[in-house]
């Protein structure tokens, strides 16, 4: 029970990372004091309050990440902040004011409050892989991606990558802000998160897999990395926790085109009706490399994609989406 005695707060409570997060706390014997949109929905609190644990040491907050100050209460007292809170969301009207503002603002507005209580020992930020591997430098089989890459802004806005630009904006002024407040930050850069859900709601990442196995007739030609929920929440946890925990830390268990994803799920899964063909004739997206040796130096031992995959197409099923 590393948390016995320990009050931390995790933002974006409802989300599907961070749901896991907070269940992960409360196990290890954490006080969570967690922060949700709208603490009268109950598709966004039931789940967490259904948590073991949740009755004795779980707190809900209601705060958004446009209004200044909202975070105040909820961090003041906290020994550990996890800022998970921003918007996942592909397709949008407004980019500025659906994606980028609130992962901005949103991360400046969590950081300031934290910076105003000397009880926030360490701010726990969940960036991505999109602040990390989009920079116009190729992705190929002989490529490793690491932690020293960075997105670049204006190949996102170019590419019109608007999620992709919100979190490498944040990134960036999370580290901006840190290094002149001297404030203790480490960054999560997971890439594509799946693994089972807690939420009864469908998120993004989730949503690639059903896609595919809800009757489809293409995949993507598309290649992704990607990473268990389980492990996404347990290295914010050990970013928290150990001491000598600094820096970035990218989460990718493997890097797979969907062809290969595919066929992994006709495996799994052979009496689903299954896409048999690309969307596109072109060749297939590359697939590359990404560093483990800082995640494992962390203490995370990858779940590997086919036990994620299972696990998401029975969450999935389990909760009615398909
Ligand atoms: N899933 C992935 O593949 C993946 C990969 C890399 C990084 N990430 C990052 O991980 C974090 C969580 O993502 P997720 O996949 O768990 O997505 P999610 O389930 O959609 O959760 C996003 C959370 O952000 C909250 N939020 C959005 N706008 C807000 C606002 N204006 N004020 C307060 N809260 C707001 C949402 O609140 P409501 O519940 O009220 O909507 C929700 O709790 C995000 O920072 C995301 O960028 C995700």
């Amino acid at each position: 029970m590393s948390g016995a005695g320990k009050i931390v707060c995790v933002t974006g409570a409802s989300g599907y990372i961070a749901s896991w997060l907070v269940k992960l706390l409360l196990a290890k014997g954490y006080t969570v004091k967690a922060s949700v949109r709208d603490p009268n929905d109950p598709k966004k609190i039931d789940h967490l309050l259904a948590l073991d644990g949740a009755k004795e040491r779980l707190q809900l907050f209601k705060a958004n990440l446009l209004e200044e100050g909202s975070f105040d209460s909820i961090i003041d007292g906290c020994e550990g902040v996890f800022h998970t809170a921003s918007p996942f969301y592909l397709a949008v009207n407004d980019p500025q004011a659906e994606l980028i503002d609130p992962a901005l603002k949103g991360t400046l507005n969590v950081l300031g409050s934290c910076s105003k209580f000397p009880s926030v020992k360490r701010v726990v930020v969940t960036s991505s892989i999109a602040a990390v591997a989009f920079n116009g430098k190729p992705r190929t089989p002989d490529v490793v991606v690491d932690e020293t890459w960075f997105s670049d802004p204006e190949f996102c806005k170019e590419s019109k990558l608007w999620y992709v630009l919100s979190k490498t904006l944040a990134e960036e002024a999370a580290w901006k802000f840190a290094k002149e407040k001297g404030m203790n930050i480490v960054t999560i850069n997971p890439a594509m998160v799946i693994g089972p859900l807690l939420q009864p709601t469908l998120n993004t990442s989730a949503e690639a897999i059903l896609k595919l196995v809800n009757g489809a007739e293409t995949f993507p030609n598309a290649t992704f990395g990607w990473v268990n929920v389980k492990d996404v929440a347990n290295a914010h946890i050990l970013a928290f926790e150990k001491p000598s925990a600094d820096g970035r830390y990218v989460l990718v268990g493997k890097v797979a085109h969907a062809s290969e994803v595919v066929k992994i799920l006709r495996e799994l899964f052979p009496t689903l009706h299954l896409p048999e063909k690309c969307a596109d004739d072109k060749p297939y997206m590359p697939t590359y490399q990404v560093s483990q040796e800082r995640t494992k130096g962390l203490g995370i031992n990858f779940i590997p994609l086919e036990v994620s995959l299972k696990e998401t197409v029975e969450s999935l099923k389990e909760k009615g989406f398909f």
